[in-house]
């Protein structure tokens, strides 16, 4: 059956049941890593919203859960390299072995950034998992603790992903095609003036 964003974004890179796998895997990985400790896991608005709610229900641990907001591309499918914290953290980090849950590492510059700012409240340790790693688009050296896809520079939406703050709620990844990013196409099959 054709999903109704094929019609309108490009092809599907990772399906709904590849990405269920690596949540299976990184959630499993996470367990083993984490046993009995404290273990504050920190989503990444918004882009890390559908990734994180299936990954923290394969973690078998009592897991802290926290949010922080930050924003890096405004409405453009290029990183700014600006990284500004809109939202905090609600817990102290004191301690605690901390878990970021991004989207995508693409330049690195938020993730940089951000450890930088985590390590600052002095944690016990700061790890990443990213649903996908985007090592050729990297700008600083950082690397991702636990990867679920490394994929090339493409700019892809879906599973939390967006395009302009569209498409988040799409179950798998997309690649949108030429035509529809030249469109600027809507979900429901509009164009934008
Ligand atoms: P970085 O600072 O360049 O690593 O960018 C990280 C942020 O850029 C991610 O959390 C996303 O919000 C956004 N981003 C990077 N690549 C993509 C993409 O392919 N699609 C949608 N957003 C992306
Ligand atoms: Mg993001």
């Amino acid at each position: 059956m054709t999903h109704w964003a094929q019609r309108v974004v490009g092809r599907v890179l990772l399906t709904s049941e590849q990405i269920e796998e690596a949540v299976e895997r990184l959630g499993s990985r996470i367990t083993a890593d984490y046993k009995d400790k404290e273990l504050l896991v920190v989503g990444v608005l918004r882009g890390a919203s559908v990734f994180l709610a299936d990954l923290i229900r394969r973690i078998e641990l009592p897991i802290v859960l926290d949010f922080i907001s930050v924003s890096s591309y405004g409405n453009e499918t290029k990183s700014s390299g600006i990284v500004r914290i809109i939202k905090d953290l609600s817990v102290p980090v004191k301690g605690k072995h901390v878990l970021m849950v991004e989207d995508v590492v693409d330049t690195g510059l938020t993730w940089a950034y951000l450890k930088q700012v985590l390590k600052a409240g002095n944690p016990e340790s700061v790890k990443i998992c990213s649903l996908l790693d985007k090592p050729e688009a990297r700008k600083t050296e950082i690397t991702v603790d636990y990867v679920g896809f490394t994929i090339g520079r493409e700019f892809v939406v879906g599973y939390g992903l967006d395009w302009k703050e569209r498409y988040r709620n799409l179950p798998f990844v997309m690649i949108p095609s030429k035509e529809a990013v030249e469109k600027g196409a809507l979900g429901n099959g509009r164009t934008e003036e």
